[in-house]
């Protein structure tokens, strides 16, 4: 293989490779092809971002980073797929190389995080190591105030108001967050279950 003529691309600039990857990836892990594409063309500038492996114009490999709303100095990897025939070539090495590239210099992130179940020593190799589980669902206190990525590309403004010139009561604080279900029917605070390895690396 050579190196020098793979391209590492972001998807949503070349919907020409949404079908190509979501043929890859439902390969390795099936699901209706509606809602993989749906999941592949979310993919944006911002996270979370699905990054193709090309190679002669045929996609090769795929990944795709998400925000973690309570890490905010890193993201998340997953859907880590390199092509059935073509494994074993440092291909998936390369990809993740370049995503933490990618993640330190150009999101300026601090780490990178994952989850897997059987490939523990492919990310150990590029070492990363064990963690507590993350969860990438959430917002986080700076992105309250912000739309949707359909909404809006621009930051909503919030302006506090004075309640006593405004005439209007300050907004009630948010609900209290729900708390995740305990097997023993109790409940644990911050505990999150999974039967996922959870790895991550600074970068
Ligand atoms: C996991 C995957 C992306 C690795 O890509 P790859 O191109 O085959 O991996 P590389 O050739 O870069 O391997 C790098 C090293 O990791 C090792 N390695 C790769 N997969 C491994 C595995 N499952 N278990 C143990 N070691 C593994 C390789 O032997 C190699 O070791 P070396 O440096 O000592 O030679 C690829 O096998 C794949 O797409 N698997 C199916 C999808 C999947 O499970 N993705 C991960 C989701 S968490």
């Amino acid at each position: 293989m050579n190196f020098n003529s793979l391209s590492i691309l972001p998807l949503h600039h070349y919907p020409e490779y949404l079908k190509p990857c979501c043929d890859l990836i439902n390969a390795e892990w099936p699901r209706s092809e509606t809602a993989r594409m749906m999941s592949l063309q979310a993919s944006c500038d911002s996270l979370p971002t699905s990054f193709i492996l090309v190679n002669d114009k045929c996609v090769i490999g795929h990944c795709k980073l998400t925000p973690i709303p309570s890490i905010p100095e890193s993201c998340f990897i997953e859907t880590v797929v390199i092509s059935k025939s073509l494994r074993g070539k440092k291909l998936g090495s390369f990809l993740m190389n370049k995503m933490e590239d990618y993640g330190r210099d150009v999101l300026k992130l601090k780490m990178m995080h994952l989850s897997t179940k059987g490939q523990e020593n492919f990310y150990a190799k590029l070492g990363y190591e064990l963690c507590p589980p993350v969860s990438i669902y959430g917002t986080c206190v700076n992105s309250m105030f912000k739309k949707s990525e359909e909404e809006s590309s621009e930051t909503v403004k919030y302006v506090p108001q004075n309640a006593e010139t405004s005439g209007f009561a300050p907004p009630p604080p948010p609900p209290p967050m729900p708390k995740a279900p305990d097997i023993n029917g109790s409940n644990q605070k911050n505990c999150i279950k999974s039967t996922k390895t959870f790895m991550f690396k600074y970068l």
